[in-house]
Formats: structure tokens, C-alpha cells, sequence
């Protein structure tokens, strides 16, 4: 009994000491008494309406990433909300852990994290944390992971299709055929192949690479990728891939897709001036993020005519407002941010978030490859692009 308490008493202190909910929970269990409520976890999703119905819509509000349970029964307290404004402010200066995804994303901003003086672990349930403030975070110490590799596939699908869509003029076929009409001359004076053309990805990274794979049997007449992270020559030529400069790369391709991150390097990346120099009737398919891409320079390009074609579904801010001028914009053919989140990657993705939950709380490393800033440093090197 005595031992036992001495025990207790060790764990005590070192939790007061570390003053983190982990060890706070083993020491309640140490005790065998009932476990308090132990971190704030909050939530940030996008609301589904009806479409929650569907049980595998995992990560909307409704549906709360399918980690209710598994939170309570661990004592912990589980708020989810898809209101990115007032009630998340409400609530951040007693959160521990804050889950956000790229598809609605909270932007946690240095004054955010300045309200959030609990806050230790930032979790996107997808990939891409831009919508984190990284520097802040750095700054306070603050964790932010996210599901590594959870939706690639579903994104690179994405890009494929897009690619066809543009360079195949699909949205114009599509709505004669909707609207009762019928005019193969008027789609197809704007419709090319794949085959023979010149296709480049800005980054080559989980995303980027697939893209290549899937690429492969178009015949393309080349295909390039400007990355400070190259591949492996084996994984150069299993898809027959060149390494090039993002100069070369922007003036040499008939299709570019972004799969960079946003980070303070590509903001903006996609300028007037690239746009000056890039191949006239060039196609842009970008599902990395909106804010790589100049909003109004892009829109003059399209309109110039200096780019033939623009897809993705990546816009700033996300939702996309009604007036947002990507919308309006001539031979486009956006979608809504849903590229990586289909179904068979929200189950990838919610199981990937609660394995950062339970390793958070367990105690245990998070996957290496999951961590983007960890004690005050990048863990990824994504999002720290070397000087020149
Ligand atoms: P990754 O980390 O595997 O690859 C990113 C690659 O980009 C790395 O190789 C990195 O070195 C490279 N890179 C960074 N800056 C660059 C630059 N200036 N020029 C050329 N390459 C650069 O990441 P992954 O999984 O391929 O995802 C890429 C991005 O795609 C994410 O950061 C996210 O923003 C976006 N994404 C979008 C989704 C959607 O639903 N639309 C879903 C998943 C990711």
C-alpha cells in the first residue's frame, strides 16, 4: 500500500512537472480512480447537411471524424464545430488539441495561437498544414501533424482527370449536351491529346510522383518535374521523368500541375511573371493550394489567352466566396475542394487522426513521417525550401 502510494506520488510530480494530459492520465489510472475529464480536443469540420447521412462521410461535423467515442471513453472532451470564426476563438484558450482540415480550414494564425495558451498539438485530419500559422507554432512549441500519404492517390486521380478535362475541352461538350445542343466543330477547334505533349509537375513529392505513375501510359512527349528534393535516379526512370528548373519547366510544357506545399517560398509563386514566360495555351492544374497561384494574374492570363486552360480544386479563402473570380473566368473547369477527400480517404484519414490521438495521449512518438514542426523546428522538409 505504502509502495504503492510512493509510486503514485512519483508519477504525481513529474505530471505537475510536465503538465501534460498524457501522464495526468496514467497517473488517474495509476489511482484506479475514474478519469477526469482530461485534454479539451476541438474539431473544425465542414458541415454536410443531409449528405452526413452517409456514414462514411467521416470528416464533416456530423459525422465528427468517427472519434467521439473513442475520446470520451478516455475521458477526454470532445467539441466539434464547422465555425471557423467566433465560437472556435470561444473556445481556444482552454484547448489542448485543435483538429482542422485543408478542405475547411481553420486558419490558425499567430494571434490565435497567442489566445491559446493550452494549445500543444495541432492535428489536420488530410495533408497540407498551410493553414497553419508554422512559424507561430515553432514559436510556441506547438505540434502540428498531419495524416501523411492519407489522400495522395485520391488527389493524383484528381489531377488526371483534370488534365483530360482541360486538354479534351470537356466542360464545354458537357454543357451543349445539357443544354440541347449540338456543335462538334465549336468543342472541337479547342480539343487536343495528351498523347505527344510536354507535362511538368512543380514538386514530385507522395502527390506529384503519382501523378507521373499514372501519366505514363498517355505517351507524353516528355515529362519534367523541378523539385529541391529530386528523386532517386530509379525512381526517375521507372517513370521516365526529367529534372529540370522551375524556368525551364514553366517555358518548356504544354501542362503544368502544381503539388508543391504553400509555404513562404510558393506563395504567390504563379506571378505575372510567370505567367509572362510561361508557353502560350499552357493548361494549370493546381490541387495544391490557391494562394500558389496569384489570383488576378492568373485570371488575365486565362483571359489573354496566354493560358489556354486552369483546374484544381484549391482556392483562397476556402469556401470560395460567391464573387471569387476563378469562378467567373473563361475555360476553367474548377471543382470545390473535395480532391482528397473521397470516401476511401476519409477512412484513411480519420483512422490516421486518431493514431496521432492515441500516440499523443499514449505517450508514444508520433509517425516521423506525420510530424510538419515539432519543438520549436520543421520536422518536414516540404516546407523549407533552401536558399538558392
Ligand atoms: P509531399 O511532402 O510528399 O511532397 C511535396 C513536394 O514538394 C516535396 O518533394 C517538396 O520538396 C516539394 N516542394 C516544396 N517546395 C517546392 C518548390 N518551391 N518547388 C518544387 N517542389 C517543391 O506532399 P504531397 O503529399 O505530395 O502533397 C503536396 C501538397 O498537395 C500538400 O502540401 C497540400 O498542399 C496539397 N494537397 C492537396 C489536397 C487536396 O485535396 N487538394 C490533398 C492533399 C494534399
Amino acid at each position: 500500500m505504502l509502495q504503492s502510494f510512493v509510486r503514485a506520488k512519483k508519477t504525481f510530480l513529474s505530471v505537475t512537472h510536465a503538465g501534460n494530459s498524457s501522464l495526468l492520465h496514467k497517473f488517474c489510472q495509476s489511482l484506479h480512480t475514474s478519469t477526469p475529464s482530461l485534454a479539451k480536443v476541438v474539431a473544425v469540420l465542414y458541415e454536410a447537411g443531409a449528405a452526413a447521412k452517409e456514414p462514411r462521410l467521416l470528416g464533416c461535423k456530423e459525422n465528427e471524424l468517427g472519434l467521439r467515442k473513442f475520446l470520451e471513453s478516455r475521458g477526454h472532451k470532445y467539441i466539434v464545430m464547422s465555425d471557423k470564426e467566433k465560437l472556435l476563438d470561444r473556445e481556444l484558450p482552454d484547448t489542448e488539441v485543435l483538429i482542422t482540415t485543408p478542405f475547411h480550414p481553420a486558419y490558425v494564425t499567430a494571434d490565435r495561437i497567442a489566445m491559446s495558451p493550452k494549445l500543444k498539438l495541432c492535428v489536420t485530419a488530410g495533408v497540407g498544414s498551410d493553414h497553419v500559422d508554422l512559424h507561430a507554432a515553432n514559436k510556441a512549441k506547438i505540434t502540428v501533424a498531419e495524416v501523411t500519404g492519407s489522400n495522395v492517390v485520391s488527389v493524383a486521380e484528381h489531377i488526371v482527370m483534370q488534365i483530360l478535362a482541360l486538354v479534351r475541352n470537356f466542360v464545354p461538350a458537357y454543357g451543349q449536351v445539357i443544354k440541347g445542343e449540338w456543335n462538334v466543330g465549336d468543342i472541337a477547334k479547342d480539343a487536343f491529346d495528351l498523347e505527344n505533349k510536354v507535362v511538368g509537375t512543380v514538386g514530385a513529392g507522395r502527390i506529384g510522383y503519382r501523378v507521373l505513375e499514372r501519366l505514363k501510359p498517355f505517351h507524353c512527349k516528355e515529362l519534367l518535374y523541378s523539385d529541391y528534393q529530386p528523386l532517386t535516379p530509379e525512381m526517375e526512370r521507372a517513370v521516365g521523368v526529367k529534372h529540370v528548373s522551375f524556368e525551364e519547366l514553366i517555358q518548356r510544357c504544354d501542362v503544368i500541375t502544381i503539388n508543391c506545399p504553400l509555404h513562404d517560398k510558393t506563395r504567390n509563386l504563379f506571378n505575372k511573371d510567370v505567367f509572362d514566360k510561361v508557353k502560350t495555351g499552357v493548361y494549370i492544374v493546381n490541387t495544391a493550394r490557391g494562394a500558389i497561384v496569384d489570383r488576378d494574374a492568373l485570371v488575365e492570363a486565362v483571359k489573354s489567352g496566354k493560358v489556354r486552360g486552369y483546374a484544381g480544386d484549391v482556392w483562397y479563402p476556402q469556401p470560395a466566396p460567391k464573387d471569387h473570380p476563378w469562378r467567373y473566368m473563361p475555360r476553367h473547369a474548377m471543382t470545390p475542394h473535395y480532391s482528397g477527400t473521397t470516401l476511401d480517404a476519409q477512412m484513411r484519414y480519420a483512422e490516421g487522426t486518431k493514431d496521432i490521438l492515441e500516440r499523443y495521449f499514449d505517450g508514444r512518438p508520433i509517425k516521423p513521417e506525420d510530424l510538419i514542426v515539432q519543438d520549436g523546428q520543421f520536422a518536414s522538409k516540404a516546407y523549407v525550401q533552401p536558399e538558392k
